[in-house]
């Protein structure tokens, strides 16, 4: 190719990535709310598509045989990833972060070969930065996925000694770095800096138990964005720098919300090996009593209520029952009943669960309340239906010093006049507690599957509006 077609190609490529990266800006910006989270996912998918078709106008690439290569592997191993189940998102973005952690330290790995020995000292700081960051967040990543997917355990895995010898582990990493700094020729050097930042990432995330593995996925994502991020330095792309920094800040950002949510410290999260105290907790189980109730009974307690709050969690995501949910809204607006949604931060797996469940059933966006708001609404509400949620309504997160969760804030379904539960049965949820909220006088089980029941609920409350129309038109 000619000098000023180069030139055009290249002045050309410069705009599509400012391009690229104001889209990934304002993808951050509309993902920001549900109303206009959709409109954020499409133009983050425009911005990085763009910024990938740009990169094969890069005049330094010269043969696309491996490219292709890349693209076929990546779609095959893409498409069936992004088609899983809901309930298992969170394992998959764990994936997802791995595959991006492999990409990112494979190319630095690249990058080193290459131009060993003659790399500034620079230079090689970066290429070390970036792999160790990246290695270890690929192995963290793997096990995450793993102890999600439950095929690894999901209790934390402790040993006396433990931080003091990932502490080690870690620092070797970081002398060695230090020495291919100083000679960046070193031989058998750089492997061995891979090797022990692979293995750090898999010692960082073994000690922590499941519960916790969301928050640190997020934190990995971080990790990952900012082995992105020094990536771009390394090979001078400018969308690769401000794209990782987005993702590394955003990440970072989402755990410590997620922190907050559950009243952890991040330190708690990363040493406090937090399954344990689970595990012992669920061994205290006393017998208590409940009162529970049928479908029918709870359709006419609804159908009577002038203001009701559903608390959705987990177990609605369990068993879909979002539409149903919808159903059961729009027959109880219909009835004359004022019905919101009550939105603990972490209800459910990931950030976001239940909007995103409430949104893909069309429920009103401004029906949907965070959970400071529902607190004030709650003591006035004549029903707090909770559907599939138990620890973000547990209220021994609030009085009882001694359980795992004391301290994370709660839904507080317990204030309102009526509690209805829908579960299937009396166990615990992800925190593996009981909860007192099922024993109060106030409170009737509703014992089944969510979607089931909710169809049930459904179908009567569907009788009540057509009396209800009846009576209005006069029996006509
Ligand atoms: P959980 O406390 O896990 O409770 C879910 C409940 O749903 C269970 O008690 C289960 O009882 C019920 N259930 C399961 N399948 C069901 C079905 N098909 N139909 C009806 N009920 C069903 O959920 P939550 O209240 O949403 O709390 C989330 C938990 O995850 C918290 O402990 C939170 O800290 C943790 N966590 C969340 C996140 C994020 S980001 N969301 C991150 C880290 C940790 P049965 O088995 O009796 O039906």
């Amino acid at each position: 190719m000619t000098a000023p077609i180069v030139l055009v190609i290249q002045q050309y490529a410069d705009f599509s990535y400012v391009a690229a990266i104001a889209l990934f800006i304002l993808s951050l910006k509309w993902l920001s709310s549900p109303a206009t989270a959709r409109r954020g996912v499409l133009s983050g998918e425009i911005g990085a598509a763009l910024a990938l078709v740009t990169t094969f106008f890069d005049p330094r690439l010269v043969q696309f045989r491996w490219i292709a290569v890349g693209l076929l592997v990546g779609l095959i191993i893409g498409i069936p990833l992004g088609l899983v189940k809901m309930t298992a998102v969170p394992q998959r973005t764990a994936m997802s972060h791995a595959f991006g952690a492999l990409a990112a330290a494979v190319i630095g790995i690249s990058e080193y070969y290459v131009h060993a020995p003659h790399i500034t000292k620079f230079g090689m700081t970066e290429i070390a930065m970036e792999v160790i960051i990246g290695c270890l967040s690929f192995t963290g990543s793997l096990i995450a996925a793993g102890k999600l997917q439950e095929v690894l355990p999901q209790r934390p895995i402790t040993y006396r000694g433990q931080n003091y010898v990932s502490l080690a582990i870690f620092s070797a990493a970081v002398i060695l770095a230090l020495i291919l700094i100083i000679n960046p020729g070193a031989p058998y050097l750089f492997p061995a800096m891979v090797g022990v930042s692979l293995f750090f990432g898999i010692l960082l995330v073994t000690p922590i138990g499941g519960a916790d593995m969301p928050t640190v996925i997020s934190l990995l994502n971080s990790y990952v964005g900012l082995s992105a991020a020094l990536l771009g330095f390394v090979l001078n792309s400018k969308v690769l720098v401000v794209a990782g920094a987005l993702d590394g800040s955003s990440g970072f950002i989402l755990s410590v919300i997620m922190c907050k949510a559950m009243n952890r410290s991040f330190t708690n999260v990363l040493f406090g090996a937090f399954g344990q105290v689970t595990a012992a907790a669920e061994q205290v189980k006393e017998e208590r009593t409940v009162r529970s109730a049928t479908a029918e009974e709870a359709a006419a307690i609804l159908a009577a209520a002038t203001s009701v709050v559903v608390v959705p969690g987990y177990g609605m995501a369990v068993a879909q029952a979002q539409h149903k949910v919808r159903e059961m809204f729009d027959l109880l607006t219909t009835l004359g009943v004022d019905v919101k949604f009550a939105i603990h931060p972490v209800a459910g797996r990931m950030p976001g669960h239940m909007n995103v469940l409430l949104a893909e059933a069309d429920v009103p966006y401004d029906k949907l309340v965070e959970m400071e708001d529902a607190n004030s609404d709650l003591p006035q509400a004549d029903v707090a239906l909770v559907i599939g949620a138990n620890d973000v309504t547990n209220p021994a997160a609030k009085t009882n010093q001694g359980s795992p969760i004391y301290g994370m804030p709660i839904i507080e379904a317990d204030k309102a006049h009526t509690v209805m539960v829908i579960k299937r049965s009396m166990n615990p949820g992800f925190a593996g507690i009981d909860n007192p909220l099922y024993y109060l006088d106030k409170t009737l089980m509703l014992f089944g599957d969510a979607k089931a029941f909710v169809s049930d609920i459904v179908r009567d409350l569907s009788e009540a509006a057509k009396g209800a129309k009846k009576s209005a038109t006069g029996g006509r």
